[in-house]
């Protein structure tokens, strides 16, 4: 288990969503406030002058990676950027794990890690010696600053984080943000999440009987059974986690979000969400709905949070 925030972000690893309490995002949430006014007012700030941060990145992203540069940029920080290690960095010649994070945390003051690997961000934090490492996705495991991210979203337009109704639809299996996301609203009291996927990527029964316990969780199987609620929060299904195709072509779209199905069960302040990218789970004609958040703040509120988190964790906020 990683250290807790405990009140302190400074120095820790950023890894799990089991690290932090109601009062830690209270910090956080607080300072993405007023990284945003940085951000908008478009005025060079000095807060990671002297910084440089390592973004690491074994897989794929656009979202992650771009807005964690941006926001170092933000904070006129700078980036040593290694896209795609395994061919462009020493990891080609066979050099290990624990020795590329060891390398590269001597040349900076923070490393941001994706890997397809569940356990590697704890991996990456036991092997560093000097620096702290954020996960910015661990295979199947969590994805903690997207939880974080759409935490602020949802708080940013309900002004709580307890009282809600969520649906989340698509790959509950395997979907490291909708893991991290159910640890932070189990913070909270008197939550329901409504789970809809394909049998075959349904919430694991050990995770099932874990978030239970702070959570009100209802399975369903079919559109019928939506809630109205408070926030739907589509995902993907993920291709890259199936060794079979066939069996990946055969739930990849099983459920879309469409305007009907919108207008059949959504309220009127009913939020939705994806952590995208999306590829074909949501009907792009539901992109001009302004409760449609995925392609607005959801995805501007990435860079203000890990603005925040990285003034956090380098003790400059
Ligand atoms: N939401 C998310 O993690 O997107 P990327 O994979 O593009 O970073």
């Amino acid at each position: 288990m990683p250290s807790l925030i405990n009140g302190n972000f400074k120095g820790k690893d950023i890894i799990s969503l089991d690290q932090f309490t109601p009062s830690d995002l209270k910090i956080l949430f607080s300072q993405t406030d007023k990284m945003k006014k940085i951000a908008m007012n478009a005025k060079p700030s000095k807060i990671l002058n002297g910084n440089i941060i390592t973004l690491l990145f074994y897989e794929p992203s656009s979202r992650t990676f771009g807005s964690f540069s941006a926001a170092i940029k933000q904070l006129g920080g700078q980036t040593v950027e290694i896209i795609n290690p395994q061919q462009f960095s020493s990891v080609a010649k066979g050099e290990t794990f624990e020795d590329t994070i060891r390398v590269f945390e001597a040349y900076c003051d923070a490393i941001v890690l994706r890997h397809p690997q569940e356990g590697s961000a704890k991996a990456a934090s036991d092997a560093a010696f000097f620096v702290p490492i954020i996960s910015a996705g661990d295979g199947i495991g969590e994805h903690p600053t997207q939880a974080l991210l759409d935490l602020y979203t949802i708080h940013e337009k309900f002004k709580r984080l307890n009282n809600l109704t969520l649906l989340f639809t698509g790959d509950i299996l395997y979907g490291r943000t909708v893991h991290s996301l159910l640890r932070g609203l189990s913070l909270f009291e008197n939550n329901t999440v409504y789970l809809l996927s394909p049998k075959e990527l349904k919430l694991s029964r050990g995770d099932y009987e874990k978030f239970s316990k702070k959570l009100k969780i209802v399975e369903i199987d079919n559109e019928s059974q939506i809630p109205k609620g408070d926030v739907w929060y589509w995902t993907r299904v993920q291709k890259e986690r199936f060794s079979n195709l066939s069996k990946y072509n055969k739930v990849k779209t099983k459920f879309t979000l469409t305007p009907e199905l919108v207008k059949k069960y959504a309220g009127k302040n009913t939020i939705l969400m994806h952590p995208l990218p999306r590829v074909g789970e949501i009907d792009p004609r539901v992109d001009s709905d302004p409760r449609a958040l995925y392609l607005r703040n959801q995805t501007r509120n990435g860079m203000y949070v890990r603005m925040a988190l990285i003034g956090l964790v380098l003790g400059k906020l």
